[in-house]
């Protein structure tokens, strides 16, 4: 492992991503020993002029969910780690003070051997990247001789659509190398996205049978049961395929679709996800199911006119060998009846039906990723008693039971710790990016036209009635049970 100063730079510390998600991320690695003391310096920065102090007493209670007293000794030694830089993102004068106090931190610290990494998460707004990038090439580099780096963390919304999110790449891309960026798609850092490969890939039982002659449709779902409360405006602006279906579920969906890789090194897991990826044929507005739920324009942040879809099906057909034929549903709403993500691989029927149990469903693997983490897989067995009548059943894999006592990783921290260690596998490459906005820009310039409309749905529901009967025309089978 690589030693000497860790320097990580959250940008917009002051902001909300930052509060809730990266400050209790590192809270989190530093209290398993991730972080030492003697190596690490977190440094906030952002516009608004505060102390240190403030910016402590800011985060403290987001740290950690339980503040039982044996961990409030931890808070205090974390927060004893963070400093505090205000200045702009696009002057100079800011960052110059930024790279002097980790320079200064760097020299207390580093022993006659270490090198200096320099970790920039960016808790920003896109619209500042680019000159935020400038400023910390100008600035604040890694400039040991004794090796290290300087690497930069970022997040959607990468653009809007494909044109404006090459546009960012290239700025971004001719500052930095593509081994320096990091752009987080939380989705991959969850526990049961990365056990999607090891469920493929080291059961014999799946091998031969994931492809177009066993299985009929996999759906790919996200649910919340609260609408865009505070977000409005963000929101509006993207809507819910450019907030959850263009990133999270695309990549969840590579996961389930990719050929095995020539190995776990990131490069030949990513080369897959593109391939899959290239392989999406266009989508056609039969396809589609948009809707918006009621209320959602009285957020006095949303305009009254708004046509800015909350929920969507969509429905994706990969043109190659293992998956032509088979529809990939890819579904995601705010304020429905519940909430959830999960994926559910549907298998065809058992050819040569001598029970007669065809009507009571059939096999499904479901990959539960929230809450209550479970893989379940949905079989027919005999209903025990006299008769030989058959029942739909559920081999249960629940990992509270399961694993009683392991704490699931949050997915910000192990992808924190990742780009510490270096490791992109879990990263969307720039060709992945582009191939995903690919898909859906066609289809998002329509609905941003006018063109396709939403229906409007009631909240607490499942979302518009059209999306129910596209999933049954796609050959969805709903069976009872869970
Ligand atoms: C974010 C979206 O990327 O993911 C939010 O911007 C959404 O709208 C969130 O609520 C969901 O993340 P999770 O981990 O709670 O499923």
């Amino acid at each position: 492992p690589e030693t000497g100063c860790l320097s990580i730079i959250v940008l917009g510390a002051s902001g909300d991503l930052a509060k809730k998600k990266t400050f209790p991320a590192l809270f989190n690695l530093y209290r398993q020993g991730f972080l030492q003391s003697n190596e690490v310096h977190i440094f906030g920065y952002a516009r608004t002029k505060i102390s240190d102090e403030e910016l402590r007493k800011r985060i403290c209670g987001y740290l950690c969910k339980d503040a039982s007293p044996d961990h409030s000794e931890d808070v205090s030694k974390f927060l004893q780690l963070i400093k505090y830089v205000s200045g702009s993102y696009d002057t100079e004068k800011g960052f110059q003070q930024l790279d002097k106090e980790i320079s200064e931190h760097e020299l207390a610290k580093n022993s006659a051997e270490g090198s200096s990494r320099r970790l920039f998460y960016f808790a920003l707004p896109p619209s500042v990247y680019p000159t935020v990038c400038k400023m910390i090439k100008k600035c604040c580099m890694n400039k040991s001789d004794l090796g290290g780096w300087t690497r930069i963390v970022v997040e959607k919304p990468f653009g809007k659509d494909l044109e404006s999110s090459e546009r960012l790449s290239a700025q971004i891309g001719e500052l930095f190398k593509e081994p320096q960026i990091y752009r987080i798609d939380h989705y991959l850092g969850k526990e049961l996205v990365q056990n999607m490969l090891v469920v493929r890939f080291a059961n014999r039982l799946f091998l031969p049978l994931w492809n177009r002659d066993n299985i009929d449709n996999v759906q790919i779902v996200f649910r919340e049961d609260f609408g865009t409360e505070g977000r409005g405006g963000y929101f509006d602006e993207y809507g819910i395929i450019r907030d959850i279906i263009q990133n999270h579920l695309l990549q969840v969906l590579c996961l389930v679709a990719m050929e095995r890789p020539v190995s776990l090194k990131p490069e030949h897991i990513r080369d897959e996800k593109v391939k899959v990826l290239q392989s999406v044929l266009p989508i056609k507005d039969e396809d589609v199911v948009l809707g918006q739920y009621e209320g959602y324009r009285d957020d006095p942040t949303v305009p009254n006119n708004s046509n800015t879809p909350t929920f969507a099906t969509v429905i994706l057909h990969i043109h190659n060998e293992r998956w032509e034929g088979v529809p990939f549903i890819l579904k995601a709403g705010k304020a429905l009846s519940s909430r959830k993500a999960e994926i559910r691989v549907q298998f065809k029927d058992a050819p040569g039906d001598i029970f007669k149990c065809k009507k009571q469903g059939r096999n499904e693997i479901v990959i539960r990723l929230q809450p209550s983490e479970a893989i379940y897989m949905k079989l027919t067995v005999k209903q025990p008693g006299l008769e030989m009548a058959t029942a739909q059943s559920e081999l249960d894999l629940s990992y509270r039971q399961r694993y009683q006592g392991v704490t699931i990783p949050e997915a910000y921290e192990r992808l924190i710790l990742d780009t510490i260690r270096g490791d992109q596998q879990h990263f969307v490459r720039r060709d992945e990016l582009k191939a995903a906005w690919e898909i859906f820009t066609p289809l998002l310039h329509r609905i941003d036209s006018g063109e396709m409309k939403p229906i409007p749905y009631e909240p607490g529901s499942r979302g518009p009635a059209q999306a129910d009967e596209l999933l049954a025309k796609a050959g969805y089978v709903q069976t009872h049970g869970y």
